[in-house]
């Protein structure tokens, strides 16, 4: 997988503490700490919950890309069950908004998101979820 570099502005404090948790676990560098916390924050995040929410997947894209369209009807068929409704608006010439309100399980809802917004070609994604009781 292709690295990208970026920069990251860190307290002292706060840099120091990454420092140790580097080399408390052992790791080769601060790339490899900060991966390793992202990650970790992420999964976590994402298996925490399996309780039923609701929310919305949003989507920007260029309908003109007609696999984009073809993939995301795919996906959302395959996962009907999840999806209680969509809506497309055609926000100029060549960009589309979609937003697909959602409601199942944290992770199921995760998963979903996660396969349309990967779909080659979509400019911006999000998911947005909310406690549904
Ligand atoms: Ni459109």
């Amino acid at each position: 997988m292709a690295v990208t570099r970026f920069s990251v502005s860190l307290e002292k404090e706060l840099l120091s503490e990454l420092d140790q948790y580097v080399k408390d676990n052992n790791f080769a560098n601060r790339s490899q700490g900060l991966r390793h916390l992202i990650e970790k924050h992420i999964v976590e995040k994402k298996w925490q919950c399996n309780n039923i929410v609701a929310g919305a997947i949003v989507m920007i894209y260029d309908h003109n890309k007609k696999d984009i369209v073809t993939k995301s009807n795919e996906i959302q068929h395959d996962n009907y069950g999840l999806i209680l409704s969509s809506q497309h608006f055609h926000l100029s010439h060549d960009t589309c908004l979609e937003i697909i309100a959602v409601k199942g399980k944290a992770k199921e809802l995760t998963d979903l998101s996660d396969k349309l917004i990967s779909i080659k070609g979509i400019k911006h994604g999000k998911l947005i979820m909310s406690k549904a009781d």
